[in-house]
């Protein structure tokens, strides 16, 4: 995720930049650095880790620059190092660059420059762009037209921020897809990645637009296109107070976090999908994947829950045979691992003690180990053999949401990747992939639900029990979104699989009884509307989520909630726990719940 700023002004460049960065803390910190104009040349200051190292290698420089840029970073590509760390040189150290987002051609693009005669210090595709724009500087024109193309050779979602030594006083940024916001003052002109950076030094402020330029001087700033056409920024006055500003305007970061899940899909997927395949990098070796012959998932929580659809997915779709533990109970059980077997270790943020135990078990007995991390530097990310990034950005939320989306994209991913390599006959591969293109639209669709569940969740804010029930993949949803309901709001659920309900559970169904359903897979659907009778039969009152191709449960259950179908029933059951996040904040917040820090419980639970 990261945090960018930049400061051109009268005021101490670095201290204000600095300061910047200091309040998009939420956004994730491994490793923090200024760039700023010296008296012939401009000067670097980065370390990793916590902010407080920057400052104290300030401290002994204090130096007087009046542009500055800044950047705290939430490694994607490469660990979180000094020499990882931002902002990067170009080639001949005159132009210096801060970076959100990934470039998705960095490899081709660093493989042309390293032939043009570049060496690069770094892994991260951040010094590639440097070097870029350096290139394209040298050709001639000002630092704007460098950046505009280079920025035309680049894909992905990326923003940048560049000062060049021959240009001082100016600073100039660009973007597609990752956020950048300018402030406008009198005689200062400012830019973060998020709004909360500004607001000590202005209150009007306008996001830049996807492909669109902007040179901020002492007076003023220009907007214009890649093509070099002036634009009027739409300057508006921000009336939210700090703290509201970090959470984007939302009063939770739980809200916050579930309405940026398009953004987290496309996050997820960037460079991951091409044409009509799967591309999924550092992973071992084409022949293993024909040696293992059992993969067990091992993880605790929303991320168990998650490994529960890695099951049904990898069982349905690669006929491999899959269990799913608890970390802390896989740990003590003596669990009986076959030498072929992959262990695959799931985590938000890879510090949970208990998953770290089962990680280090494995190890032991010379298993093979998979990580699905969403923190870049982790101790779980730096001990698999292997690891997959979800690529989530950070989750402030005691309640996973987003983290759990990406999860199970990352597993949809690795499924289709294995069919890939595996050539197994009767899966689609370039289906699978069209289904997680429609995705982020189906998301966005399913997070305007937002006042549809507030009412159901107004209504039924002090029901003593809630029901959470499904069958397949839809069952494990429903646990996902039981749990929610429970840390955040407090109320006591009940979830199983719908077959099972008659088995015990129905007999505390009692008249008013709310039982969520989530309907999304065809393949069960008479069975299930079977259950949903059972339900009415006793008093309980229904509340299905389908698909809006599906008008099975019209007229069947009290209300239905209508998701937008991927293309893939794997996806849409993944896809249906957006509203049921919703359903669980709604009722937290009537209930008065401290919603992003429940009782109890901490973010990362790092004893066992
Ligand atoms: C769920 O909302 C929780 N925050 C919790 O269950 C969490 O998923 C679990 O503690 C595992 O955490 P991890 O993903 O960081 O390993």
């Amino acid at each position: 995720m990261c945090g960018i700023a930049g400061y051109v002004g009268k005021k101490n460049a670095v201290q204000v930049v600095i300061d910047q960065i200091a309040r998009l803390e939420y956004r994730g910190y491994d490793s923090a650095g200024v760039a700023f104009d010296g008296p012939s040349s401009i000067k670097v200051l980065k370390s990793a880790g916590k902010l407080d190292r920057l400052r104290e290698l300030v401290a002994k420089e204090d130096p007087q620059a009046t542009s500055a840029i800044a950047h705290s970073r939430w490694a994607t590509h490469g660990a979180p190092t000094d020499l990882n760390a931002h902002p990067h040189f170009d080639q001949a150290n005159k132009i210096a660059l801060v970076h959100n987002g990934i470039i998705e051609n960095y490899m081709e693009l660093k493989e042309e420059l390293v032939r043009a005669g570049h060496t690069f210090q770094s892994e991260t595709d951040t010094e590639v762009a440097a070097h870029l724009i350096g290139a394209e500087f040298e050709k001639g024109g000002s630092l704007e037209d460098a950046v505009r193309r280079a920025s035309r050779k680049m894909t992905g979602a990326f923003a940048f921020v560049v000062m060049a030594e021959s240009e001082p006083g100016k600073i100039v940024c660009a973007r597609n897809a990752s956020p950048l916001v300018l402030g406008f003052t009198e005689g200062e002109s400012l830019l973060a990645s998020d709004i909360p950076a500004l607001l000590p030094y202005t209150r009007r402020v306008a996001i830049l637009e996807n492909n669109q330029v902007a040179v901020l001087t002492e007076a003023g700033i220009e907007v214009s296109t890649l093509d070099g056409k002036v634009v009027e920024p739409e300057i508006f006055e921000v009336d939210w107070d700090s703290t509201a500003a970090e959470k984007g305007g939302f009063e939770h970061f739980m809200l916050k976090e579930i309405m940026e899940q398009p953004d987290v899909v496309r996050q997820c997927l960037a460079g991951r999908i091409a044409g009509n395949e799967v591309s999924l990098d550092g992973l071992f070796s084409d022949h293993m994947w024909q040696e293992i012959d059992r993969v067990n998932i091992i993880a605790c929580g929303t991320a168990y829950h998650a490994g529960l659809m890695g099951k049904t997915l990898f069982e349905q779709m690669l006929q491999l045979p899959t269990d799913v533990y608890f970390s802390s109970e896989f740990r003590y059980g003596d669990p009986l691992l076959s030498p072929r077997s992959l262990a695959v270790f799931i985590s938000q943020s890879g510090e949970t003690a208990d998953s770290l135990a089962a990680l280090r078990l494995c190890k032991q007995r010379r298993i093979r180990t998979l990580g699905i991390v969403n923190v870049v530097g982790s101790s779980m990310a730096r001990e698999v053999d292997r690891v997959l990034f979800t690529q989530a950005g950070p989750e402030i939320s005691v309640a996973s949401t987003k983290a759990y989306l990406a999860q199970g994209i990352v597993l949809f991913l690795l499924g289709l990747h294995i069919a890939q390599v595996k050539e197994m006959p009767g899966v689609s591969v370039s289906a699978g992939v069209q289904a997680l293109r429609n995705l982020p639209e189906a998301i966005q669709e399913a997070t305007e639900l937002a006042d549809e569940m507030k009412e159901i969740a107004e209504k039924f804010a002090q029901a003593p029990l809630v029901f959470f029930l499904g069958r397949r993949a839809d069952a494990n949803v429903a646990l996902e979104a039981a749990l929610k309901l429970k840390e955040i709001a407090y109320i006591p659920t009940q979830e199983c699989p719908a077959g099972e309900m008659k088995h015990g559970p129905l007999a505390l169904i009692e008249q008013g009884t709310l039982a969520v359903f989530g309907a999304t897979d065809p393949a069960t659907r008479d069975k299930l509307i079977s259950n949903i009778r059972e339900v009415q039969a006793r008093g309980g009152y229904v509340l299905a989520v389908t698909t809006s191709d599906d008008p099975s449960l019209d007229g069947v259950a009290e209300k239905v909630i209508k998701i937008r179908p991927t293309g893939d029933a794997f996806l849409n059951a993944l896809l249906s726990i957006v509203p049921l996040q919703m359903l669980a904040y709604y009722m937290a917040h009537a209930r008065g719940c401290e919603i992003d820090q429940p009782r109890n419980l901490a973010k990362s639970v790092t004893v066992e």
